[in-house]
């Protein structure tokens, strides 16, 4: 089967025309004009943007955090109707099991004939033993080129030290992995916490009091320096301070293979959020911390100048009755994380490209190009290419709304961006090739995504990016 969208207005991480698309099976197959008779169908794209599929570096479906789980892979078709039809999501290691049978148990149990979108993976180190790093071209050739280290949540199995980053390093470098780095100080935040929890500072305002933007600025720095000593490439994720962000830009600039990613609460919403009664603000609690407008303000700069490569979700769907309140006399207890997969596309275009802090060529580079260059996925996703897979979305910028729980397809009963206006919305969506999201709702199969695998050292460091 063969369809063309015609008359659409193709959006690339480098430029932007009106042009037909011919899909045949899975695969875009031409891009042009003219191609009318190569089709059994047409689908009018007229006044539509065409972008590539989302590719979603930061989900944590089914994540164990704090005595409980996030929503799984049963709740993906919020990334479908958010646009996203790829994303790479964390695989937590139980305790006494090695980083590749960890990955093998995930998918099959959390993942496998669950997923409504296709995905690739992350390792997560949470049990450090001296076995683990000689396993770290095996994760490679698994499929998994990038794995993850906390250098916070002190007290859990996230939390390591430097000299298990400084190995990971050495050991990711020679296997093509690269590390992704959670930096904020887990030492000062325990103190924090210790004193506010002391004080009888128990409301979730003092989660952003106990993580102050310092002690992911320390951090940060920190990890760049490891990194630089072990001359390896290193990702910080979720960078939320203009500090933090100055830190990257200037190794970066120096010469030193470092990058990083936001997120769309960073970019959106403020710390005051916390501050929101009867509990409300426990919604908010994640980590880092929400900031105050002037970190905002330069994210935004620094994504549009490319200082910042990607803009992750870093999704957890924890419910507030349900989870949140696990937290209600203690915002330590409070589990970390906050819904966001379904809305990624959606901040971006309205709070970026909207108000003019965002070309929508970036746009697609950090919430669909870049994401699958770092992750080893592209061409074949976040691209609209010959031969790429034809995962499109067909961004309609009229539609005019607001983001709100109902109707959310997250699983959990709150919007993180609840009654903000919304301009803009994926009409359709693309999963190589089958229609899976039409007039804004969900059609596709709950169990249609299928497991990528991908390269060493993504295309980050093949001279790609
Ligand atoms: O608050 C967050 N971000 N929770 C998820 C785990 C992590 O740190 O990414
Ligand atoms: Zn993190
Ligand atoms: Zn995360």
């Amino acid at each position: 089967m063969s369809f063309l969208i015609k008359n659409g207005t193709i959006v690339t991480a480098v430029n932007e025309y009106i042009a037909d698309i011919l899909v045949k099976g899975e695969k875009i197959v031409a891009i042009g004009d003219g191609l009318d008779d190569r089709a059994d169908k047409s689908v009018d794209a007229t006044g539509m943007y065409v972008l590539p599929g989302g590719v979603d570096q930061h989900t944590h479906f089914a994540l164990p955090f704090g005595g409980t789980l996030t929503r799984g892979f049963e709740t993906s078709p919020a990334a479908a109707v958010g646009g996203t039809t790829t994303v790479v999501d964390f695989v937590p290691q139980p305790q006494g099991m090695g980083l590749v049978d960890s990955v093998t148990k995930h998918i099959e149990e959390q993942a496998e004939g669950k997923a409504a979108v296709d995905y690739a993976f992350h390792s997560v180190v949470m049990d450090v033993t001296d076995s683990l790093f000689d396993e770290i071209p095996k994760l490679a050739e698994e499929g998994i080129p990038t794995m993850k280290l906390f250098m916070a949540y002190k007290g859990t199995p996230y939390m390591v030290d430097d000299s298990t980053l400084f190995k990971a390093l050495l050991a990711a470098k020679k296997a093509g992995v690269t590390i992704m780095v959670h930096a904020e100080n887990g030492d000062l935040i325990d103190v924090l916490q210790k004193q506010c929890i002391a004080a009888n500072q128990v409301e979730p305002k003092y989660h952003a009091v106990s993580r102050p933007p310092g002690v992911e600025t320390e951090a940060t720095i920190r990890a760049l320096n490891i990194a630089g000593v072990a001359e390896a490439p290193i990702f910080i994720v979720h960078v939320s301070t203009k500090e933090a962000m100055w830190a990257i830009r200037q190794a970066y600039a120096a010469g030193q293979p470092v990058y990083g990613e936001t997120c769309p609460h960073y970019l959106s919403l403020d710390v005051d959020n916390l501050s929101k009664p009867d509990f409300e603000g426990a919604k908010y609690v994640c980590s880092p911390a929400l900031r105050t407008s002037d970190h905002r303000e330069a994210l935004w700069q620094a994504i549009q100048n490319g200082w910042l490569q990607v803009v992750g979700s870093d999704h957890c769907g924890f419910d507030w009755e349900e989870q949140k309140h696990m937290g209600r006399n203690d915002f330590t207890k409070i589990p970390n994380g906050a819904p966001g997969v379904e809305n990624r596309l959606a901040v971006l275009w309205t709070y970026g490209v909207e108000e003019g802090k965002l070309s929508r060529q970036r746009l697609v580079d950090l919430y669909a190009t870049s994401p699958a260059k770092f992750n080893g996925l592209f061409p074949r996703k976040g691209h609209i290419g010959i031969g790429a897979d034809a995962d499109l979305v067909l961004y309609d910028p009229k539609w005019k709304g607001i983001m709100t729980v109902e109707g959310s397809l997250q699983g959990v009963d709150y919007c993180s961006y609840e009654g903000m206006k919304q301009i803009g919305r994926p009409e359709k969506v693309y999963l190589r090739g089958k229609l899976i999201v039409d007039n804004g709702d969900f059609i596709g199969e709950k169990d249609q995504g299928i497991h990528l695998k991908g390269e060493p050292f993504g295309a980050a460091f093949n001279g790609t990016l």
